[in-house]
């Protein structure tokens, strides 16, 4: 019998997914996984845990009270971990309206129905709930050369996709101090690792330079980005829950800033030596400069100093060993690969701005 039930959004997707596998496997939790599966949501990522008795899987919208409204009703949580978004930078750009929907539309509705179902427990009960919200770096805006993003950086956000996250933050913020719901946010760098969906930086290179097609660096490649393995995400984000002090807020950071050519290069490297006989060798020919990312932040870092000093947080991998493990991964999963990209996606560039 699980001790405790958290309903967590967004399951279906890369890191909600990771999230799951991770306390299924390891800890005593029911899990209820609330995904509305849109492009970038699989099922097939949680085919481990499927028919564990502690995972449950309701498909809906978060932007729909009613049915969330129903899955507190049935399922009585003792926390929520609210991952589902629309995360594409470059989607964004090309179509925000779906973000400003799922991002500030659907986390408000979330604090709503968490609000009237936290207010409603017993004393104990609303003490110990939690709704623990998932963000991004990218609420900061650009950094130059030096400086890293602290919990108390001014934000500025710079693409669609990051104001409406950056939203989502202030209303999760907003319900704390207003209405004293028990919160704790997390900002995370970039991550990356197994079942991410192709369209992101790492998994779009390996999977292209599987298939010998060009590897589109955008501009000229310099833009750095702090780069951290999922699964020390993951532990991050139940280190929070658990032990995350209330109303505060975290960033969760890799140490690990890279510029986007050379991730590519090391993901190159990677790739000559896990496969020796490829037709493509050297990997790095297929490299190609495209235009650059309309708006296209400079530079994103972390310090991660609080989680570490407070939690005795710290990530795990290098970004050598996490880069090895993702290609690995890539390699010996391309039937994944095949059936996420359903038809609409096909590796395509997005986010030049023609959505309209
Ligand atoms: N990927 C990163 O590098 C990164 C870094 C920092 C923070 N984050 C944040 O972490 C969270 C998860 O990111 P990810 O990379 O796993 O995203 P993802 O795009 O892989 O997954 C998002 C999931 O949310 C679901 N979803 C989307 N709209 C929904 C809706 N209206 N109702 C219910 N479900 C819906 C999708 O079906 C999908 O399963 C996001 O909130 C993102 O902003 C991501």
């Amino acid at each position: 019998m699980a001790e405790k039930t958290l309903v967590i959004t967004g399951g279906a997707g890369f890191i909600g997914s990771a999230l799951i596998r991770h306390l299924i496997n390891t800890s005593d939790y029911r899990v209820v996984n609330v995904d509305k599966l849109t492009y970038a949501g699989n099922l097939e990522s949680l085919s481990e845990v499927e028919n564990h008795a502690n995972y449950h899987f309701v498909q809906a919208d978060i932007c729909d009270a009613g049915a969330m409204e129903s899955v507190f009703e049935q399922y009585q949580p003792d926390g929520i971990m609210h991952l589902a978004a629309e995360s594409h930078v470059d989607r964004s750009i090309d179509g925000p309206a779906d973000f400003v929907e799922t991002n500030l539309v659907g986390t408000y509705t979330l604090l709503e129905v968490a609000r009237k179902f936290w207010s409603d427990l017993d004393s104990e009960k609303a003490r110990a709930f939690r709704f623990h919200h998932i963000s991004t770096d990218e609420v900061y805006g650009s950094l130059g050369e030096t400086g890293l993003f602290r919990e108390d950086t001014a934000y500025q956000p710079n693409s669609p996709y990051s104001a409406t996250k950056a939203g989502s933050d202030h209303l999760v913020r907003a319900w704390h101090h207003t209405y004293g719901l028990p919160v704790v946010m997390t900002n995370c760098s970039n991550n990356y690792g197994p079942y991410q969906f192709p369209e992101k930086l790492i998994p779009l290179m390996i999977n292209n330079a599987l298939e010998g097609k060009p590897l589109p660096v955008y501009g000229n490649g310099q833009n750095i980005r702090d780069w951290l393995y999922v699964d020390d995400h993951v532990k991050a984000l139940q280190l929070i829950l658990e032990r995350g002090a209330l109303g505060e807020s975290y960033n969760i950071g890799g140490f690990n800033e890279h510029t986007n050519l050379d991730v590519v290069h090391q993901l190159c490297d990677a790739l000559d030596e896990l496969l020796p006989d490829s037709p493509h060798q050297p990997h790095k020919q297929l490299i190609e400069f495209v235009s650059d990312r309309p708006g296209h932040d400079q530079r994103y870092a972390i310090d991660a100093s609080k989680i570490h000093r407070e939690l005795g947080w710290q990530p795990e991998e290098t970004f050598a060993s996490g880069l090895k493990k993702t290609v690995e991964w890539y390699i010996t999963n391309r039937e994944w690969n095949q059936r996420v990209m359903d038809g609409s996606y096909q590796q395509q560039r997005l986010g030049l701005g023609g959505g309209l």
